[in-house]
Protein backbone atom coordinates (compact mmCIF):
# COMPACT_ATOMS: atom_id res chain seq x y z
CA UNK A 1 0.00 0.00 0.00
CA UNK A 2 1.53 3.41 -0.93
CA UNK A 3 1.39 6.26 0.73
CA UNK A 4 -2.11 7.78 0.83
CA UNK A 5 -3.07 11.38 0.10
CA UNK A 6 -6.53 12.86 1.65
CA UNK A 7 -6.28 15.57 -0.77
CA UNK A 8 -9.37 17.75 0.08
CA UNK A 9 -8.13 17.58 4.25
CA UNK A 10 -4.52 18.47 2.87
CA UNK A 11 -5.92 21.40 0.78
CA UNK A 12 -7.16 22.98 4.13
CA UNK A 13 -3.63 23.55 5.55
CA UNK A 14 -1.26 26.21 5.42
CA UNK A 15 1.72 25.24 2.90
CA UNK A 16 4.41 24.02 3.26
CA UNK A 17 3.61 21.23 5.61
CA UNK A 18 5.03 17.67 5.95
CA UNK A 19 2.44 15.05 5.67
CA UNK A 20 2.92 11.24 7.57
CA UNK A 21 0.90 8.58 6.92
CA UNK A 22 1.14 6.44 10.02
CA UNK A 23 0.10 3.17 8.33
CA UNK A 24 3.29 2.86 5.87
CA UNK A 25 5.20 3.96 9.25
CA UNK A 26 3.30 1.23 11.10
CA UNK A 27 3.47 -1.72 8.12
CA UNK A 28 7.02 -0.82 8.06
CA UNK A 29 7.52 -0.97 11.74
CA UNK A 30 6.09 -4.79 11.82
CA UNK A 31 7.99 -5.91 8.48
CA UNK A 32 11.14 -5.09 11.31
CA UNK A 33 9.49 -6.90 13.70
CA UNK A 34 8.77 -9.74 11.46
CA UNK A 35 12.10 -10.68 11.04
CA UNK A 36 13.44 -9.44 14.17
CA UNK A 37 11.58 -11.49 16.05
CA UNK A 38 13.03 -14.52 14.54
CA UNK A 39 15.68 -13.82 16.50
CA UNK A 40 15.90 -13.14 20.33
CA UNK A 41 19.52 -11.38 20.19
CA UNK A 42 18.69 -8.66 17.35
CA UNK A 43 17.47 -5.09 18.37
CA UNK A 44 16.71 -2.21 16.22
CA UNK A 45 17.50 0.87 17.56
CA UNK A 46 15.92 3.74 15.77
CA UNK A 47 18.04 6.55 14.25
CA UNK A 48 16.42 9.39 15.42
CA UNK A 49 17.79 11.80 13.95
CA UNK A 50 16.30 10.89 10.72
CA UNK A 51 12.87 12.42 12.06
CA UNK A 52 12.09 13.39 16.29
CA UNK A 53 8.49 14.53 15.29
CA UNK A 54 6.81 13.19 18.38
CA UNK A 55 4.04 11.79 16.79
CA UNK A 56 6.03 9.35 14.62
CA UNK A 57 8.37 8.72 18.12
CA UNK A 58 5.44 7.69 19.55
CA UNK A 59 4.34 5.36 16.57
CA UNK A 60 7.96 3.98 16.98
CA UNK A 61 7.98 3.74 21.11
CA UNK A 62 4.80 1.76 20.86
CA UNK A 63 6.40 -1.14 18.27
CA UNK A 64 9.10 -2.03 20.81
CA UNK A 65 12.14 -0.01 18.97
CA UNK A 66 15.14 1.52 21.22
CA UNK A 67 16.95 4.48 20.27
CA UNK A 68 20.16 5.64 18.54
CA UNK A 69 21.11 8.81 19.47
CA UNK A 70 24.08 10.99 18.52
CA UNK A 71 23.09 14.34 20.80
CA UNK A 72 21.99 15.22 24.09
CA UNK A 73 19.36 16.84 22.63
CA UNK A 74 18.23 13.78 21.08
CA UNK A 75 18.11 12.05 24.61
CA UNK A 76 16.14 14.21 26.35
CA UNK A 77 13.63 14.40 23.39
CA UNK A 78 13.00 10.57 23.26
CA UNK A 79 13.14 10.18 27.13
CA UNK A 80 10.38 12.48 26.79
CA UNK A 81 8.43 10.47 24.30
CA UNK A 82 8.78 7.60 26.95
CA UNK A 83 11.39 6.03 25.56
CA UNK A 84 13.28 3.79 28.30
CA UNK A 85 16.66 5.12 29.18
CA UNK A 86 18.45 0.96 28.93
CA UNK A 87 17.24 0.92 25.33
CA UNK A 88 19.19 4.08 24.17
CA UNK A 89 22.55 3.91 22.78
CA UNK A 90 24.93 6.86 22.11
CA UNK A 91 27.22 7.72 19.36
CA UNK A 92 29.04 10.80 17.52
CA UNK A 93 32.58 12.20 17.22
CA UNK A 94 32.19 15.04 19.85
CA UNK A 95 30.18 14.42 22.90
CA UNK A 96 30.46 17.24 24.99
CA UNK A 97 30.83 16.65 28.65
CA UNK A 98 26.83 17.77 29.94
CA UNK A 99 25.58 15.16 26.97
CA UNK A 100 28.19 12.46 28.50
CA UNK A 101 26.73 13.28 32.31
CA UNK A 102 23.22 13.06 30.88
CA UNK A 103 24.01 9.68 29.62
CA UNK A 104 25.09 8.69 32.75
CA UNK A 105 22.76 9.96 34.60
CA UNK A 106 19.68 8.56 32.68
CA UNK A 107 21.98 5.33 32.72
CA UNK A 108 21.69 4.99 28.59
CA UNK A 109 22.85 1.39 27.13
CA UNK A 110 25.90 2.16 25.78
CA UNK A 111 27.71 4.88 24.65
CA UNK A 112 29.40 4.53 21.52
CA UNK A 113 33.28 5.25 21.62
CA UNK A 114 35.20 7.00 18.72
CA UNK A 115 38.64 8.05 20.40
CA UNK A 116 40.44 7.89 23.07
CA UNK A 117 40.70 11.33 24.21
CA UNK A 118 36.55 10.89 24.55
CA UNK A 119 37.24 7.33 26.26
CA UNK A 120 39.66 9.05 28.85
CA UNK A 121 37.00 11.97 29.43
CA UNK A 122 33.65 9.13 29.50
CA UNK A 123 36.40 7.12 32.66
CA UNK A 124 36.70 10.70 34.14
CA UNK A 125 32.82 11.75 34.41
CA UNK A 126 32.26 8.48 35.40
CA UNK A 127 34.62 8.37 38.51
CA UNK A 128 33.35 11.88 39.59
CA UNK A 129 29.59 10.77 39.48
CA UNK A 130 30.71 7.14 41.00
CA UNK A 131 29.38 5.68 38.15
CA UNK A 132 29.92 2.99 35.42
CA UNK A 133 29.99 3.56 31.23
CA UNK A 134 28.75 1.09 29.44
CA UNK A 135 31.05 1.24 26.36
CA UNK A 136 31.54 -0.08 22.81
CA UNK A 137 34.22 1.21 20.69
CA UNK A 138 33.18 2.65 16.99
CA UNK A 139 35.80 0.87 14.89
CA UNK A 140 36.21 2.55 11.48
CA UNK A 141 36.01 -0.97 9.23
CA UNK A 142 37.26 0.96 6.10
CA UNK A 143 34.35 -0.56 4.29
CA UNK A 144 33.09 1.40 1.22
CA UNK A 145 29.54 1.75 0.73
CA UNK A 146 27.83 2.47 -2.70
CA UNK A 147 25.95 5.66 -1.52
CA UNK A 148 27.04 9.80 -1.89
CA UNK A 149 30.16 10.78 -1.06
CA UNK A 150 28.84 12.80 1.54
CA UNK A 151 26.71 10.37 3.40
CA UNK A 152 29.88 6.98 3.37
CA UNK A 153 31.26 6.91 6.63
CA UNK A 154 33.25 3.57 7.39
CA UNK A 155 36.35 4.67 5.39
CA UNK A 156 39.37 5.73 6.85
CA UNK A 157 39.84 9.26 5.71
CA UNK A 158 36.02 9.65 7.34
CA UNK A 159 36.61 11.30 10.60
CA UNK A 160 34.14 8.35 12.36
CA UNK A 161 35.57 5.74 14.57
CA UNK A 162 38.94 4.49 15.55
CA UNK A 163 41.22 2.60 13.35
CA UNK A 164 41.31 -0.86 12.96
CA UNK A 165 44.74 -1.39 13.76
CA UNK A 166 44.26 0.61 17.09
CA UNK A 167 41.31 -1.40 17.96
CA UNK A 168 42.97 -4.09 20.61
CA UNK A 169 45.63 -1.21 22.33
CA UNK A 170 42.04 0.79 23.19
CA UNK A 171 40.07 -2.65 24.58
CA UNK A 172 43.23 -2.88 26.59
CA UNK A 173 42.94 0.33 27.86
CA UNK A 174 39.49 0.82 28.50
CA UNK A 175 40.05 -3.10 30.39
CA UNK A 176 42.61 -1.07 32.78
CA UNK A 177 39.96 1.97 33.34
CA UNK A 178 37.27 1.46 36.95
CA UNK A 179 34.21 3.69 35.45
CA UNK A 180 34.63 2.29 31.90
CA UNK A 181 33.17 -1.46 31.07
CA UNK A 182 34.13 -2.50 27.90
CA UNK A 183 31.11 -4.56 25.71
CA UNK A 184 31.79 -4.65 22.19
CA UNK A 185 32.04 -3.11 18.60
CA UNK A 186 29.96 -0.65 17.06
CA UNK A 187 30.26 0.12 12.82
CA UNK A 188 28.54 2.09 10.41
CA UNK A 189 29.38 2.13 6.85
CA UNK A 190 26.82 4.90 5.44
CA UNK A 191 23.75 5.39 4.51
CA UNK A 192 21.71 4.86 1.62
CA UNK A 193 22.98 1.76 0.93
CA UNK A 194 20.90 -0.60 -1.79
CA UNK A 195 23.93 -3.30 -2.54
CA UNK A 196 23.70 -6.25 0.10
CA UNK A 197 27.21 -6.89 -0.90
CA UNK A 198 28.21 -3.78 1.06
CA UNK A 199 27.05 -4.90 4.35
CA UNK A 200 27.75 -8.58 3.40
CA UNK A 201 31.25 -7.11 2.96
CA UNK A 202 31.20 -5.42 6.65
CA UNK A 203 30.03 -8.86 8.66
CA UNK A 204 33.03 -10.24 6.89
CA UNK A 205 35.28 -7.54 8.19
CA UNK A 206 33.85 -8.15 11.78
CA UNK A 207 34.32 -11.63 11.45
CA UNK A 208 38.03 -11.13 11.25
CA UNK A 209 38.19 -8.29 13.87
CA UNK A 210 36.59 -10.79 16.45
CA UNK A 211 38.34 -13.85 15.34
CA UNK A 212 41.33 -11.91 16.14
CA UNK A 213 40.71 -10.42 19.43
CA UNK A 214 39.30 -13.68 20.65
CA UNK A 215 42.89 -14.82 19.85
CA UNK A 216 43.75 -12.01 22.05
CA UNK A 217 41.45 -13.27 25.00
CA UNK A 218 38.76 -10.60 24.52
CA UNK A 219 35.60 -11.46 24.56
CA UNK A 220 32.28 -8.84 23.24
CA UNK A 221 28.68 -9.17 24.29
CA UNK A 222 27.51 -6.64 22.06
CA UNK A 223 28.02 -5.93 18.35
CA UNK A 224 26.48 -3.16 16.85
CA UNK A 225 26.33 -2.67 12.57
CA UNK A 226 24.96 0.19 12.48
CA UNK A 227 22.18 1.75 10.00
CA UNK A 228 22.18 2.51 6.37
CA UNK A 229 19.45 0.51 4.27
CA UNK A 230 18.26 2.16 1.84
CA UNK A 231 14.70 3.45 0.11
CA UNK A 232 13.51 3.44 -3.27
CA UNK A 233 13.17 7.12 -3.85
CA UNK A 234 12.47 6.71 -7.62
CA UNK A 235 9.35 4.59 -7.18
CA UNK A 236 8.31 5.02 -3.41
CA UNK A 237 4.49 4.37 -4.38
CA UNK A 238 5.76 0.98 -5.88
CA UNK A 239 7.89 -0.26 -2.70
CA UNK A 240 6.96 1.66 0.31
CA UNK A 241 8.59 -0.94 2.63
CA UNK A 242 12.41 -1.61 2.41
CA UNK A 243 13.71 -5.13 1.76
CA UNK A 244 14.38 -5.75 5.19
CA UNK A 245 13.70 -9.74 4.77
CA UNK A 246 17.44 -9.21 2.64
CA UNK A 247 19.18 -6.91 5.09
CA UNK A 248 18.86 -9.12 8.24
CA UNK A 249 18.95 -12.26 6.22
CA UNK A 250 22.87 -10.92 5.30
CA UNK A 251 24.04 -10.96 8.83
CA UNK A 252 22.13 -14.51 9.69
CA UNK A 253 24.26 -16.17 7.38
CA UNK A 254 27.18 -13.63 7.06
CA UNK A 255 28.26 -12.94 10.51
CA UNK A 256 29.45 -15.73 13.04
CA UNK A 257 27.40 -14.78 15.94
CA UNK A 258 28.70 -15.99 18.89
CA UNK A 259 25.48 -17.28 21.33
CA UNK A 260 25.66 -15.24 24.21
CA UNK A 261 25.87 -11.70 21.76
CA UNK A 262 23.32 -9.52 20.86
CA UNK A 263 23.13 -7.97 17.53
CA UNK A 264 22.32 -4.23 17.54
CA UNK A 265 21.20 -2.16 14.20
CA UNK A 266 20.25 1.31 14.16
CA UNK A 267 18.18 2.14 11.29
CA UNK A 268 16.78 5.38 10.39
CA UNK A 269 15.72 6.40 6.90
CA UNK A 270 14.49 3.03 6.17
CA UNK A 271 11.87 3.10 9.18
CA UNK A 272 10.57 6.61 7.95
CA UNK A 273 11.35 8.17 5.18
CA UNK A 274 8.47 6.46 3.02
CA UNK A 275 5.78 7.60 5.19
CA UNK A 276 6.76 10.95 4.57
CA UNK A 277 5.42 13.48 2.12
CA UNK A 278 6.90 17.61 2.07
CA UNK A 279 3.05 18.91 0.87
CA UNK A 280 3.44 22.32 -1.15
CA UNK A 281 1.61 24.73 -3.18
CA UNK A 282 2.57 26.10 -7.03
CA UNK A 283 2.87 29.77 -6.30
CA UNK A 284 3.48 30.72 -10.18
CA UNK A 285 3.92 28.74 -13.09
CA UNK A 286 7.03 30.87 -15.20
CA UNK A 287 7.96 30.13 -18.67
CA UNK A 288 11.13 31.52 -20.58
CA UNK A 289 12.95 30.22 -23.66
CA UNK A 290 13.90 27.07 -22.46
CA UNK A 291 12.71 25.89 -19.57
CA UNK A 292 9.07 26.22 -17.51
CA UNK A 293 9.37 26.25 -13.82
CA UNK A 294 6.75 25.55 -11.35
CA UNK A 295 8.02 28.01 -8.30
CA UNK A 296 6.36 26.36 -5.18
CA UNK A 297 6.21 27.67 -1.86
CA UNK A 298 8.61 24.82 0.36
CA UNK A 299 12.38 25.23 -0.49
CA UNK A 300 15.57 24.27 0.48
CA UNK A 301 14.66 25.49 4.57
CA UNK A 302 11.97 22.54 4.37
CA UNK A 303 14.03 19.61 2.72
CA UNK A 304 17.69 20.20 1.87
CA UNK A 305 18.28 17.08 0.25
CA UNK A 306 18.17 17.95 -2.63
CA UNK A 307 20.55 21.16 -2.56
CA UNK A 308 22.62 19.14 -0.33
CA UNK A 309 23.30 15.87 -2.07
CA UNK A 310 21.41 15.57 -5.19
CA UNK A 311 19.20 13.52 -3.88
CA UNK A 312 15.92 13.14 -6.03
CA UNK A 313 12.87 12.99 -4.52
CA UNK A 314 9.78 11.66 -6.69
CA UNK A 315 7.09 14.51 -7.19
CA UNK A 316 3.69 14.28 -7.73
CA UNK A 317 0.88 16.37 -8.70
CA UNK A 318 -1.53 15.87 -6.39
CA UNK A 319 -4.80 17.88 -7.86
CA UNK A 320 -4.08 18.44 -11.53
CA UNK A 321 -7.09 16.90 -13.64
CA UNK A 322 -4.89 17.72 -16.78
CA UNK A 323 -4.58 14.65 -19.20
CA UNK A 324 -1.78 16.07 -21.02
CA UNK A 325 1.82 16.29 -19.42
CA UNK A 326 4.56 19.33 -19.32
CA UNK A 327 8.33 19.33 -18.43
CA UNK A 328 9.08 21.56 -15.02
CA UNK A 329 11.95 22.39 -12.98
CA UNK A 330 10.56 22.11 -9.49
CA UNK A 331 11.99 25.35 -7.42
CA UNK A 332 11.31 26.81 -4.32
CA UNK A 333 11.40 30.83 -3.24
CA UNK A 334 14.64 30.47 -1.59
CA UNK A 335 17.22 33.19 -3.12
CA UNK A 336 20.36 30.43 -4.15
CA UNK A 337 20.30 28.77 -6.91
CA UNK A 338 20.68 25.40 -5.48
CA UNK A 339 16.85 26.26 -4.12
CA UNK A 340 15.80 23.62 -7.02
CA UNK A 341 13.85 20.33 -5.60
CA UNK A 342 14.15 18.74 -9.37
CA UNK A 343 14.60 19.77 -12.55
CA UNK A 344 13.42 18.21 -16.52
CA UNK A 345 10.40 16.15 -14.78
CA UNK A 346 7.34 15.74 -16.47
CA UNK A 347 4.14 16.51 -14.56
CA UNK A 348 0.62 16.78 -15.36
CA UNK A 349 -0.51 20.75 -16.38
CA UNK A 350 0.23 22.42 -13.85
CA UNK A 351 -1.28 25.98 -12.33
CA UNK A 352 -0.88 27.99 -9.45
CA UNK A 353 -2.54 26.65 -6.64
CA UNK A 354 -1.90 23.33 -7.69
CA UNK A 355 -0.89 20.94 -4.75
CA UNK A 356 2.50 18.89 -5.10
CA UNK A 357 3.81 16.12 -2.81
CA UNK A 358 7.80 15.79 -2.85
CA UNK A 359 7.89 11.51 -1.55
CA UNK A 360 9.78 10.31 0.55
CA UNK A 361 10.64 13.08 2.99
CA UNK A 362 10.11 10.98 5.92
CA UNK A 363 13.46 10.97 6.73
CA UNK A 364 16.37 13.84 6.75
CA UNK A 365 13.39 16.34 6.23
CA UNK A 366 11.58 17.80 8.79
CA UNK A 367 14.67 17.53 10.98
CA UNK A 368 17.17 19.14 8.69
CA UNK A 369 14.47 22.45 8.51
CA UNK A 370 16.13 25.79 9.22
CA UNK A 371 14.74 29.10 9.70
CA UNK A 372 17.04 30.86 6.80
CA UNK A 373 15.49 33.95 5.58
CA UNK A 374 13.16 34.17 8.34
CA UNK A 375 11.11 31.11 7.09
CA UNK A 376 9.08 29.69 9.70
CA UNK A 377 9.94 25.95 10.04
CA UNK A 378 7.38 23.62 8.24
CA UNK A 379 4.77 21.75 10.86
CA UNK A 380 4.07 17.71 10.65
CA UNK A 381 0.83 16.52 10.52
CA UNK A 382 0.07 12.64 10.40
CA UNK A 383 -2.93 10.54 8.83
CA UNK A 384 -4.30 10.90 12.10
CA UNK A 385 -4.01 14.47 12.74
CA UNK A 386 -6.42 14.99 9.74
CA UNK A 387 -8.96 11.72 10.07
N1 LIG B 1 24.08 5.06 12.97
C1 LIG B 1 25.01 6.02 12.79
C2 LIG B 1 26.22 5.99 13.64
C3 LIG B 1 24.82 7.03 11.85
O1 LIG B 1 25.75 7.97 11.69
C4 LIG B 1 23.64 7.04 11.06
C5 LIG B 1 23.40 8.08 10.07
C6 LIG B 1 22.70 6.01 11.28
C7 LIG B 1 22.96 5.05 12.23
C8 LIG B 1 21.41 5.93 10.51
O2 LIG B 1 21.63 5.74 9.17
P1 LIG B 1 20.41 5.40 8.18
O3 LIG B 1 19.83 4.07 8.60
O4 LIG B 1 19.41 6.47 8.31
O5 LIG B 1 21.03 5.36 6.86
N2 LIG B 1 21.24 13.50 6.21
C9 LIG B 1 21.66 12.44 5.30
C10 LIG B 1 21.91 11.15 6.01
C11 LIG B 1 22.95 11.25 7.11
C12 LIG B 1 23.14 9.97 7.87
C13 LIG B 1 24.01 10.17 9.04
N3 LIG B 1 24.20 9.02 9.86
C14 LIG B 1 20.59 12.29 4.21
O6 LIG B 1 19.63 13.05 4.19
O7 LIG B 1 20.72 11.45 3.33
Amino acid sequence: MAIAFNVDRLASIRTPFYFYDTNILRQTLDAINTETQKHDNYFVHYAVKANTNPKILQVIREAGLGIDCVSGGEIEQVLKAGFPANKIVFAGVGKSDWEIELGLDKGILCFNVESIPELEVINEIAARKGKVATICFRINPNVGAHTHANITTGLAENKFGIDMQDMEHVIRLAQQMQNVQFKGLHFHIGSQILEMDDFIALAHRINDLQDQLEAAGIQLDIINVGGGLGVDYKDPQANPIPNFKDFFAVYQQHLKLRPHQTLHFELGRAIVAQCGALITKVLYVKENAIKKFAIVDAGMTDLIRPALYDAHHRIINLTSTATEEDTYDVVGPICESSDVFDKDIPLPKTHRGDLLAILSAGAYGEIMASGYNCRPLPVGYTSEDLA
